[in-house]
C-alpha cells in the first residue's frame, strides 16, 4: 500500500507513502486515498486527521506524470472528476484535516494540502502550481481553492506562473496557518488539540457554516448561520456548557 493509515491517540494519520517517487500521485493511491478517507469517516472514535508524506523531502509532487502521459482524454477527465471527488471527501469528513506539509506540495500535492481544513508547513515546506510548465493546468480544485484562501491576484500570479512558494512566504501569504521549527508531527497533534477536546457536532456546525461563506451571497451565508448555529444550541453540549460556566466549572462535552 501506498498510503498508510493509523491511529495515534486521538488522531488518525493517513500517509502517502511512496517516497521514491516523492510521493506522488497515481490513480492508484488516489483511490486508496479515497477509501482511507472512507475509512476515517466510518470511525466514529478519532477526533481529528492528519495528513502527511513518507521521507524527508516531499509531502506529495503532485499527478504521477508519467502517468499523466499514458491516459486518453477521456481518461483525464475521469481522472480530474476522481481527484476532485475524493478530495472534496475532506470537507465531508466528520473531523477537520491537518495537512503536515514536510517538503515538496506541488501540483496535485498542494491541491490536496488545500482540501485540507488546515496546513501546517516544516520550514523545507515548498509549494507551487507548476501545471502550466508541463503545458497543464491544476485539475485537482486548485483554481477553485488557491483564491479562496490566498486571493485571486496571488493565486493567479502562482498558476500562471507555475512559480515555488517557500514556507515563510507561504504563511505570509495566508496558504499556511502556521510555520513548525520542531517534529511535525508533534506539532501537528499540539495544533489539532486546541479544537479536539470541543464538541464534534459542534465544530462540525461551524466548519459547514464556513464552508459555505464562499458558496452564498451574505444573506444566503448568515441565514446558514442561523440554522447551524440554532442546531448547535440545541445539542446536549450547548447546555453543558453554558451550565458549566454558570458553575464556574470546566464542561464535559460527550459529542451529543
Ligand atoms: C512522477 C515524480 C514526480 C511526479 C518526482 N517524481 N515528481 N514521478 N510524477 N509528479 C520522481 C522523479 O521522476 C524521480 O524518479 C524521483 O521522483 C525523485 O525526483 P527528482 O526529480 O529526482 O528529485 P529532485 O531533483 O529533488 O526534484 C524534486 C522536484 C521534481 C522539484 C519536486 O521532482 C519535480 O519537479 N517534480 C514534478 C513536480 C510537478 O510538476 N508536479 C505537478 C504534476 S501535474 P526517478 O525514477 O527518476 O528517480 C499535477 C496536476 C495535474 O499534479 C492535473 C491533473 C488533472
Amino acid at each position: 500500500m501506498a498510503v498508510t493509515l493509523k491511529r495515534d491517540g486521538d488522531f488518525a494519520v493517513l500517509t502517502l507513502d511512496r517516497p521514491e517517487a516523492l510521493n506522488a500521485l497515481s490513480f492508484a493511491i488516489i483511490g486508496q486515498i479515497g477509501e482511507a478517507l472512507d475509512a476515517v469517516a466510518e470511525d466514529r472514535t478519532a477526533r481529528a486527521l492528519l495528513i502527511t508524506g513518507a521521507g524527508d523531502k516531499a509531502f506529495c509532487a503532485g499527478a504521477d506524470i508519467k502517468e499523466l502521459r499514458s491516459r486518453s482524454l477521456v481518461d483525464q477527465k475521469r481522472g480530474a472528476e476522481l481527484g476532485q471527488r475524493v478530495f472534496a471527501k475532506l470537507d465531508d469528513l466528520p473531523i477537520a484535516s491537518v495537512a503536515l506539509v514536510n517538503g515538496y506540495a506541488f501540483g496535485g500535492g498542494m491541491e490536496l494540502a488545500l482540501a485540507c481544513t488546515f496546513r501546517l508547513a516544516s520550514a523545507n515546506a515548498k509549494f507551487g502550481l507548476p501545471e502550466v510548465k508541463l503545458g497543464l493546468i491544476p485539475g485537482y480544485g486548485g483554481t477553485q481553492r488557491l483564491p479562496r484562501l490566498v486571493g485571486e491576484g496571488r493565486a493567479l500570479e502562482m498558476i500562471l506562473s507555475g512559480r515555488t512558494v517557500d514556507a515563510g512566504e507561504a504563511e505570509r501569504m495566508n496558504l499556511v496557518n502556521k510555520l513548525i521549527e520542531d517534529d511535525l508531527l508533534e506539532a501537528g497533534k499540539a495544533f489539532a488539540s486546541t479544537f479536539t477536546r470541543y464538541s464534534l457536532p459542534v465544530l462540525n456546525f461551524a466548519r459547514r457554516a464556513v464552508q459555505r461563506a464562499h458558496d452564498l451571497p451574505l444573506h444566503e451565508g448568515l441565514r446558514v448561520e442561523a440554522e447551524l448555529s440554532t442546531l448547535a444550541y440545541r445539542t446536549a453540549d450547548a447546555e453543558e456548557g453554558m451550565e458549566a460556566f454558570e458553575q464556574k466549572r470546566k464542561p464535559e462535552f460527550r459529542d451529543a
